[in-house]
């Protein structure tokens, strides 16, 4: 049987997923997860590198994200769900990728820029996060990965990964590493609830994939509309209207929608009338994905059970992949030295 393409790809563990990561790449995963030998990981070292002082949020994430991922449709019978910190080979994988990169071009990174900014590490950013990028392309070369089903904001690692392994490849003149192409959700960067800006944990403008009905119908009623649309009657604008930006992302029947903007572009279609409609299909998103998420919930100790099995054929994978590393950066030593491990 020919051997199946690998798709790796992972989340921090710092906070609930919510609709921007659905739409922009859980979606991806679960299509693909059966096509594709598929390793997905809760990255909690990566999360500790802006959440050091506080490694008990993380820890308690790790399987809040599981969690989340069955819920979502992940299915455990074929992809790996495993812990990052737990794949020493990862790390060393980095240590000798960092010789094939310069500072500047890991420095050369919007997504972490965003970051440091919104974090406040202007001024003095921790090693281990200006670092990260570098750590991300060990994760995904670490699996010898094909496709990396991620959000937009990820497409500079993705490019800091191609740059490394085109470079490995170049140096030790092999063709070991394969290239790995991200794959980016169909929607784009969904807005938040408030209209202003991507959707994101920190902003609190998100939608988290177990908020129940009351809470969602809330945020649902303070999104974001027309701020021109006054009366029901009065013409309303679609363009920057988050309402039906969630429409047009996650309500399968166009139709419908377009008639919709027909109707409050003519005026006499209420906002309120407008969200009772988004909040329907909203419902129809995540009620089935929250009764998941309880299900799983109860049942800690199977989640448990697939984590640990996750982590040890991930391990498995990433430690062929470094002795094939080794071998051709010469730091392979089977022959003449024995250590007992
Ligand atoms: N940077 C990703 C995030 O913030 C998480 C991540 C870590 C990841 N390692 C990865 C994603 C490897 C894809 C591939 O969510």
């Amino acid at each position: 049987m020919k051997n199946k393409k690998v798709i790796l790809t992972g989340d921090r563990p710092s906070g609930q997923l919510h609709l921007g990561h659905f739409v922009g790449s859980l979606k991806n995963r679960v299509k693909l997860q059966k096509e594709y030998d598929t390793y997905i990981m809760i990255a909690d070292a990566q999360a500790l590198t802006d959440n050091f002082e506080n490694p008990a949020k993380v820890k308690d994430n790790v399987l809040e994200l599981a969690l989340d991922y069955l819920a979502v449709g992940i299915d455990p019978t074929c992809a790996k769900i495993f812990i990052q910190s737990q794949i020493p080979e990862l790390f060393e994988l980095a240590t000798y990728f960092l010789n094939l990169v310069s500072i500047n071009r890991i420095g050369h990174n919007p997504t972490v820029k965003e970051e440091c900014k919104s974090k406040g590490f202007e001024a003095s950013v921790p090693a281990g996060f200006y670092l990260y990028p570098l750590f991300q392309v060990a994760d995904i070369v670490g699996f010898n990965a094909d496709l990396v089903p991620v959000g937009l904001d990820q497409a500079p690692m993705l490019e800091l990964a191609r740059d490394v392994v085109k470079k490995f490849n170049a140096t030790y003149k092999t063709e070991i590493l394969n290239m790995p192409e991200p794959l980016f959700g169909t929607a784009g960067r969904l807005s938040g609830v408030d209209g202003l800006a991507k959707m994101s944990k920190s902003l609190g403008n998100a939608i988290y994939l177990s908020d129940d009905s009351d809470v969602l119908k809330k945020k649902v009623r303070m999104m974001y509309t027309d701020p021109g649309h006054i009366k029901v009657e009065d013409p309303g604008k679609i363009e920057g209207n988050i309402v039906f930006e969630y429409l047009d992302v996650f309500c399968e029947d166009k139709a419908f929608v377009m008639g919709l903007k027909e109707h409050y572009q003519r005026g006499g279609l209420g906002d309120m009338k407008l969200k009772g409609h988004l909040l329907e299909v909203l419902e129809s998103v995540i009620s089935p994905i929250r009764e998941k998420r309880e299900q799983w919930k109860n049942e800690t100790g199977e989640v448990q059970k697939i984590v640990s099995n996750g982590t040890n054929l991930a391990r498995e994978r990433a430690r062929g992949l470094l002795s094939s590393v080794k071998k051709e950066m010469l730091i392979d030593y089977e022959e003449i030295i024995k250590i007992s491990t």
